[in-house]
């Protein structure tokens, strides 16, 4: 792949990102997309966030449960803060922009930067890789195409998505370079704070994910709170007291994935909570923790029970986000289409 280019600074910032509606979201999601998703508004930039339903579909999902799903996240969203009025959020499939930008850097795209990225051969392991979907396979040219369509300037996500906005802005590079233009960004990756891989609560070198067969590794968003106190108590841990510096955590992953979470809920730093909690127990930590968990956590879970009692508001949400995000997408497809060769006369 192609050496980093610099982000350009002529495109107006812009940011977007999106979660795929495949499964309960959890702690891990929150922590490295929504809450960081939702502090972004407050920093003068246009924020767009999506529910990326045609990702979803790369692997089958249930035609009834998908619908759930998109709502789901759909009220994620709104639980954590993300405020319609100032931010834009939408279903992918309703902007068709995003599968007609997908097919064009198709073409962009080589195949063997598909079998390159450790998604797809995660997803592919321990399977015949040859029998999973061919959009699976083109899964991050998708990826691209979302961020591409609004001349996305920085992408918010979690350590794991690195690599796709790689992808991206090697795809952004060489659509610019294959037609002569300096037209598509190439965008920025902000992976940032303390939280951008959380771990599983059963394995420190594990991501904690809502693939996991163990229930007890991860904590749902839509866990109660004493699920979220057991979970918390059982988590695997060494039997060391907490270190007087970050540095004593270095090869400790369970605790210092606990301090990184610790961190992350109250809007501190790892430094900050290895300062209060010196020479602690686990038997003190966890149990302050899991008080910690359950006061962020449980608001957000009953808002999202409260905004699924009413499916016809979601829809109409996510409906009005994409007639916004249709009218910045539009034009920027038009132009590509243009660049590429196509003819448009239809009035
Ligand atoms: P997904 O659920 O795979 O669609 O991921 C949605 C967002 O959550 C992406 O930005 C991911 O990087 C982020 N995410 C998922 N799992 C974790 C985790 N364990 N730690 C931090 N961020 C995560
Ligand atoms: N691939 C991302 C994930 O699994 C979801 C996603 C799709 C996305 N399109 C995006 C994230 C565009 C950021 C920007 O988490």
């Amino acid at each position: 792949m192609s050496a980093p280019v610099a982000a350009n600074p002529a495109f107006t910032p812009r940011i977007f990102s999106g979660i795929q509606p495949s499964g309960g979201m959890t702690l891990g999601n929150y922590l490295g997309a929504l809450k960081r998703f939702a502090e972004k508004q407050d920093e003068g930039i246009e924020t767009i966030y999506c529910v990326v339903d045609l990702h979803a579909i790369t692997v089958w999902q249930d035609p009834e449960k998908l619908r759930h799903q998109t709502r789901e996240i759909t009220a994620a969203y709104l639980a954590s803060g993300i405020d319609p009025a100032r931010s834009i959020i939408f279903n992918q499939s309703q902007v068709t922009g995003h599968a007609e930008l997908a097919w064009i850097l198709n073409c962009v795209a080589r195949i063997g930067w598909m079998y390159r990225m450790t998604q797809f051969k995660d997803k592919t392991a321990g399977k015949n890789a040859e029998n999973s979907s061919l959009g699976l396979l083109a899964y991050p040219s998708l990826m691209a195409a979302d961020i591409l369509l609004y001349h996305t300037t920085q992408v918010p996500v979690g350590e794991d998505q690195k690599q796709h906005l790689e992808l991206t802005r090697d795809i952004a590079a060489k659509f610019n370079h294959d037609y002569g233009v300096d037209f598509f960004p190439i965008t920025e990756p902000l992976i940032e704070g303390s939280a951008t891989r959380v771990m599983s609560l059963r394995d420190g070198t594990k991501k904690m994910s809502k693939s996991d067969p163990s229930d007890a590794s991860r904590i749902n968003l839509t866990d109660d709170a004493d699920t979220i106190a057991k979970k918390i108590r059982k988590a695997t841990t060494d039997p060391n007291p907490l270190p007087e510096t970050l540095e004593g955590l270095k090869d400790r992953p369970e605790a210092r994935n606990l301090v990184n979470i610790y961190a992350a809920l109250e809007g501190s730093t790892p430094e900050a909570v290895i300062r209060e909690f010196a020479g602690a127990q686990f038997g003190t930590f966890k149990p302050r923790l899991a008080d910690l968990a359950v006061a962020k956590l449980s608001p957000i879970t009953e808002a999202m029970n409260r905004y699924m009692q009413d499916p016809a508001e979601i829809d109409r949400i996510l409906g009005e986000g994409a007639a916004r995000a249709d009218a910045i997408a539009s034009p920027i497809l038009a132009k590509t289409k243009e660049i590429v060769g196509m003819i448009n006369s239809r009035r």
